[in-house]
């Protein structure tokens, strides 16, 4: 495989490839999935105890109130429940607590790319679900793929949070369809959507007063300077958040306040950014049910079940590989 090389110096990480790509196109754009240090970690379990970060308390009500029915629709009593972008784990343990109490039998293995969050993972699971067998697995959930296949155990995929909602629609679709050819005909795959709602509730959710999802974003400039040497201002970019309601595209900026140039040592050179140039960081894409159903259908699955909160802004979606 070829590595990019700069001129006297180490192969680059993948960090530093990313950057070097994002930086250098037109539009500016840094991968979502680098926010996730232990700082970053950090901010976004704060996010998720914020009141206007509704996709949480949603998904969790949804999780408390049918536990029993999403666990008749697995219809198995063993599978293996493999979970893409576990995070902390909080909504996912009252499935799992519950599952458990029900005499399920079931290996659980979660996969993030964040060590330090499934090392906290892994202690809270053995701390509060000391009985569940766990293997968790550290890595990029694109390039471990090949962990669903193989086994005669039924699986079933957790994908919650609306991690989906960071793809764009085609790569939402690549990926879910890279799923359904991993595993068997007639496995699963839990997925929780945010749905489309009131623009400004969506808004609210990703620009809060306290300022918190502007601290995770600008923490990505915080992780650069730290893990690849760049001198950024934090002081001279700023947050800014877009919904559009047709396309459902909720987009994270960060914008630059004035023409400037950024110095990354790991990339030996310097990047300009024009004054009030962005940098788009995160993608968190909503869907209205039927593009959910569409997207199910073309990528190999069939819908088998929803399950909503009750103002039905969120939903968790029982998906069976064709
Ligand atoms: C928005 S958090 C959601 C966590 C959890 N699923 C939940 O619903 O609370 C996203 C998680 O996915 C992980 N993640 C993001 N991109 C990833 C990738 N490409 N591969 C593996 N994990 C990833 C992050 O480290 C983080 O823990």
């Amino acid at each position: 495989m070829a590595t990019t090389q700069q001129p006297h110096s180490q192969p680059l990480t993948a960090f530093a490839r990313d950057v070097l790509q994002g930086l250098s196109a037109t539009p500016k754009m840094l991968p979502s999935k680098y926010f996730y240090d232990e700082q970053g970690d950090k901010l976004f379990q704060q996010i998720m105890r914020m009141p206007e970060y509704y996709l949480t308390d949603c998904e969790l009500e949804i999780f408390e109130n049918h536990k029993e029915g999403i666990l008749q629709a697995f219809g198995h009593r063993r599978f293996q429940l493999l979970e893409l972008g576990a995070g902390d784990g909080m909504k996912t343990k009252v499935l799992l607590r519950h599952f458990l109490e029900r005499g399920a039998g079931f290996k659980y293995q979660p996969i993030d790319i964040s060590r330090n969050v499934l090392l906290e993972l892994e202690e809270s699971l053995r701390a509060e679900l000391p009985e569940l067998d766990v293997k968790s697995l550290e890595g990029d959930y694109f390039q471990v793929l090949h962990e669903l296949r193989g086994g005669v155990q039924p699986k079933v995929v957790f994908f919650l949070g609306a991690n989906i909602g960071n793809y764009t629609l085609e790569r939402a679709a690549d990926f879910l369809r890279s799923i359904a050819e991993a595993l068997n005909p007639g496995d699963l795959l839990f997925l929780g959507v945010d749905l489309k709602k009131a623009p400004e509730v969506i808004l609210n959710a990703y620009n809060d007063p306290a300022g918190i999802t502007a601290a995770f974003n600008l923490n990505l400039l915080r992780r650069m300077n730290r893990e690849l040497g760049a001198n950024f201002e934090l002081n001279d970019f700023k947050h800014w958040e877009t919904y559009n309601p047709i396309s459902g595209e909720a987009k994270s900026y960060l914008v630059s306040l004035k023409s400037q140039h950024v110095f990354i040592k790991a990339l030996n050179r310097p990047f300009h950014f024009e004054a009030w140039e962005a940098i788009e960081v995160e993608l968190s894409r909503k869907y209205s049910l039927s593009e959910l159903e569409t997207l199910a259908k073309k990528t190999g699955f069939a819908v088998r079940q929803h399950f909503f909160d009750k103002k039905k802004y969120f939903v968790d979606s029982l998906w069976r590989v064709e």
